[in-house]
């Protein structure tokens, strides 16, 4: 029989110190969601997001081409942009003493910035990042080097195959008071079904309910009576939930904010003159209000100091030890800046 793993130590829930080295170990290095591709048409069209901590933005240009950037002046640090999407007209003017940058990231014009000898503008473009798109969905890597897209995500493409085009869209956002991973593991355990979701046990009748790590995803194989012809329900490492219940696609995008703090973004896509959407979105807004509210309480408790270490099924919780040994094995990596 497998010996079960023991979880990650509990100070990697709560410790301030933990979250800002997760920030760089972490979500500086891996592809994050930003946003739909259907806001970005026009050249000047922008998305802007603060993943981790990071203000980051996407921009398409005059040539077509998306480009990524951090939102912040070389200047003093002022924002590019102020909402999460918009318009610049040809260029992208500071917020606070309003230099001025081309597109391509090029200081084009120091506004008022008067003689400076030695002050080369050439010195002072954006700060670069990556974006590319994958199905319509925008994502970014604060990582220049990092590898394409398409490795992180291949195993979920090929399960997901064909999909209609779903071009409406309904979004939530909800802040949950719990650390990034709480919400992550709670999404990566099919074993917690009959507790907390009672609803959803109920209507899938006796099943199996698998999870395993393919890659940097993880999938979510429910086999029941009736089949499961239709459903996916998949997690890309690091945050990013991804299923497709009654014909909905689900983007449940969990963004850390702090080691307390987590603000869970839902993306509903689905065919225009869907009539079962509303239905399929109600029970989805119910299940991650019982998954926030279970979090929530977790939280509390790795918070109060009594529990230490837990335990993993072997049979159930695969995908949480993978989840939950390779934080631990990146932030032991010395290699990572602070
Ligand atoms: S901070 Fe951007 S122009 Fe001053
Ligand atoms: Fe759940």
């Amino acid at each position: 029989m497998p010996t079960p793993p023991i979880t990650a130590p509990v100070e990697l829930y709560r410790d301030p110190a933990v979250f800002e080295r997760e920030r760089h170990a972490i979500f500086a290095r891996s592809w994050q969601f930003l946003g739909l591709e259907a806001d970005l048409v026009r050249a000047g069209d922008y998305l802007a997001e603060v993943l981790a901590g990071y203000p980051v933005m996407v921009v398409r240009d005059e040539q077509g081409a998306l480009r990524g950037y951090h939102n912040v002046c070389r200047h003093r640090a002022g924002p590019l942009v102020a909402d999460a999407k918009g318009r610049c007209d040809g260029e992208f003017i500071c917020g606070f003493h309003a230099w001025r940058y081309a597109f391509d990231g090029q200081l084009k014009e120091p506004t008022g910035f008067g003689p400076a000898d030695g002050f080369d503008p050439g010195d002072y473009s954006l700060f670069p990042i990556r974006a590319e798109v994958w199905r319509g969905l925008v994502f970014v890597n604060l990582d220049v080097a990092a590898a394409p897209l398409i490795e992180t995500l291949k195993p979920l493409d090929e399960r997901l195959g064909r999909q209609p085009r779903r071009s409406a869209r309904v979004r939530d956002s909800h802040p949950v008071a719990c650390n990034w991973k709480v919400y992550v593991e709670n999404y990566l355990d099919g074993y917690h079904k009959e507790g907390i979701h009672p609803a959803l046990a109920t209507e899938a009748g006796a099943q199996r309910h698998d999870v395993h790590m393919v890659g940097e995803v993880a999938l979510h194989e429910v086999v029941n009576s009736e089949g499961s012809a239709g459903t996916v329900w998949a997690w890309i490492w690091p945050s990013l939930g991804v299923s497709v219940y009654r014909g909905v696609l689900l983007l449940e995008h969990i963004r850390p904010e702090g080691p307390n703090r987590t603000h869970i973004d839902h993306i509903f896509l689905h065919e225009a003159e869907d009539p079962s959407v509303e239905a399929a979105i109600l029970n989805a807004e119910r299940i991650a209000e019982e998954d926030a509210r279970v979090s929530e309480r977790v939280q509390q408790n790795l918070n109060a100091g009594i529990f230490r270490q837990g335990v993993l099924s072997p049979s159930h919780e695969d995908a949480v030890a993978w989840f939950q040994s390779r934080i631990v094995w990146l932030l032991a990596d010395k290699a990572v800046g602070q």
